[in-house]
């Protein structure tokens, strides 16, 4: 059964809003856990637009699952990553200019970089993975690397529509099934919500599935709790 990571980033994104301390994400994050979270993930981004370093200082302490920072391979972040080392940390691409993470890392085209931050945080003995798109030879890359883990970008499948849903989910499940013959751990996240995450969390030797927006819009309405309890059932 696919552990769920719940992302908490948007409960800091209400917050910055008005540049407040409230809503707090590591009360958030406690209440995740109540709800059944196996983990919870941050992005500490590099212009700050949401969780901000406190946060991950903060959080280190008081979750008591699993905590997942996601970053990009530079060297602010970095630093505090193998400071406050938390249990796993994922690497995303990052372009100040998007609204969210567009697409997953380029290995390839960036393999000194991507290595270089991936033995800053093994060195840390932090647990180590990569944000893919469902792409052969940049998985091929990340198994080099020796990296413990891919994330799956599953962006393109959460937009697809009519046959292409299939032919998304044969792209992700072919990727999947070279992540764990190459001996590392599959996780899969981005865009997903309560109506699109079955098939996600069906792929055989799903690890880890995180997921923030949509579990955090039914919080709004619903209660954290409740929100997170609802998409536990169904990655169940
Ligand atoms: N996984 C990664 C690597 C991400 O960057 C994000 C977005 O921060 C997510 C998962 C969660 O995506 P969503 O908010 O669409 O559920």
């Amino acid at each position: 059964m696919p552990e769920l990571g719940v992302n908490i980033d948007h409960v800091a994104t209400v917050r910055e809003a008005r540049k407040t301390y409230e809503p707090d994400p590591v009360w958030a994050a406690s209440l995740a856990e109540l709800g059944g979270a196996d983990g919870i993930t941050v992005h500490l981004r590099e212009d700050r637009r949401h969780i901000q370093d406190r946060d991950l200082r903060v959080l280190k302490e008081t979750v008591t699952v699993k905590l997942n920072l996601e970053l990009a391979c530079a060297e602010d972040v970095l630093r505090i990553a193998t400071e406050i080392c938390p249990e796993q940390a994922t690497l995303v691409p990052e372009k100040r200019e998007e609204v969210t993470t567009e697409g997953g890392l380029d290995v390839v085209g960036n393999l000194e970089s991507v290595q270089h931050a991936v033995q800053q945080l093994k060195n840390a003995g932090i647990v180590t993975s990569l944000f893919l798109d469902p792409d052969a030879a940049q998985i091929e890359a990340a198994a080099q690397l020796g990296v413990e883990a891919v994330e799956l970008h599953t962006g393109q499948y959460a937009l697809a529509r009519g046959e292409d849903i299939t032919e998304q989910l044969v792209a992700l499940t072919t990727a999947a099934r070279q992540i764990r013959e190459s001996g590392m751990l599959l996780h899969a996240g981005h865009g997903l919500n309560y109506q699109n995450v079955k098939p996600i969390a069906q792929i055989p030797d799903m690890h880890e599935l995180n997921i923030g927006h949509s579990i955090i819009s039914r919080a709004v309405m619903v209660g954290m709790t409740e929100a997170v309890r609802d998409m536990k059932r169904l990655v169940e």
